[in-house]
């Protein structure tokens, strides 16, 4: 794969060779990350950060990985601030905003939006996730703390189980994952939602294809003894309405209770994040936060160094960043 001057727009552009490129220069970047020393190899680089859809996490995340390579962040959120709102095509935002920045990170809730959107860029794309299609660099963050917590316990992602839990429907990073996972060998996945809420086909598809086993349930009992726990959240911005989004909310609660119960000692518990943390939904109790297992902030952290890398990969600094290097001159927590 080759990275220089390429747009990020779907898991599907990666092969493990690349992968294990992102995996080893995101490992680079955790002393930038951790302010041990800092870089300003991007001095000068402007990324448009440009979230038509609500997001926290996955924004902040490509402006900090942006900012501690050196460069600057220019935003927009929210359809209503942008001319999308005033009828402005896809393609003429990126022609325009394209003369702004050196490369745009995009969020968009429709599928497709975001290729799209690349068609009219003359600088990089990366899909910050387009409606419930993709979310290539939450699949590539998941993949990354999933190999640091199984090589913690001693394993590898060739040959482990994992469970997804939840809405499987709409939930992008559930199907960004899956396809990334196909590259590997041997993975066992048990598939939990409720029946209107399953993987779609294409996804089932692309795993029987891969030679990989999976089950397909409504039921948590009996289905958690799994290396890796992936919840996630109901989508309920994607159902045709709140009422059937209630549906579904707090039909899969995992809690500390649970965990003793009936997952291994040993298992990864993982959720993209935002959890819906209402009592109606709790889908991830607080309880588990002292859980040492609980790798969710591990997960937002490694968001980071993933989203580093990418970055430096795109524009081409892998391999100078060090030679920009500056001592951090303020207090910094170990
Ligand atoms: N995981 C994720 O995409 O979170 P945000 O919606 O906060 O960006």
């Amino acid at each position: 794969m080759k990275f220089a001057g390429s747009h990020i727009l779907s898991v599907s552009q990666f092969d493990r060779e690349a992968i294990e490129r992102v995996f080893s220069i995101a490992n680079q970047m955790l002393p930038y990350a951790k302010r041990q020393k800092r870089t300003n190899v991007l001095e000068g680089a402007i990324l448009g950060n440009l979230f038509f859809e609500p997001s926290t996490r996955t924004r902040v995340s490509f402006g900090s990985a942006f900012n501690l390579l050196g460069g600057d962040v220019r935003e927009t959120t929210g359809m209503s601030n942008s001319a999308l709102a005033k009828g402005e095509s896809l393609y003429d935002t990126a022609r325009v905003l394209s003369g702004y920045s050196d490369i745009i990170a995009m969020r968009h809730p429709a599928s497709g939006s975001v290729a799209e959107f690349a068609e009219g860029s003359r600088v990089p794309v990366i899909n910050g996730g387009d409606g419930a299609n993709e979310h290539p660099t939450q699949a590539l963050l998941d993949l990354y703390t999933i190999e640091k917590e199984l090589t913690f316990h001693g394993s590898h992602i060739d040959g482990m189980h994992i469970a997804m839990i939840g809405d499987l429907k709409y939930g992008r990073t559930v199907h960004s994952l899956s396809k990334l996972l196909c590259l590997f060998k041997n993975i066992r996945f048990t598939l939990i939602s409720p029946r209107e809420l399953a993987m779609p086909q294409a996804v089932i598809d692309a795993i029987e294809n891969a030679g990989h086993r999976y089950t397909i349930t409504d039921q948590l009992e009996g289905h958690l003894d799994a290396d890796i726990c992936y919840q996630t959240r109901i989508q309920e911005e994607r159902f045709p309405s709140q009422q059937e989004a209630n549906l579904f909310r707090g039909k899969f609660r995992l809690n500390q209770d649970i965990y003793t119960k009936h997952f291994q000692s040993k298992t990864v518990i993982m959720h993209p994040l935002p959890r819906d943390s209402r009592a109606e939904a709790n889908e991830l109790d607080n309880d588990l936060n002292l859980n040492p297992n609980l790798a969710i902030f591990r997960q937002t952290d490694n968001g980071v160094l993933v989203r580093m890398a990418l970055f430096a990969l795109t524009l081409g600094v892998q391999d100078i960043i060090h030679k920009f290097d500056h001592p951090v001159h303020w207090h910094v927590r170990p």
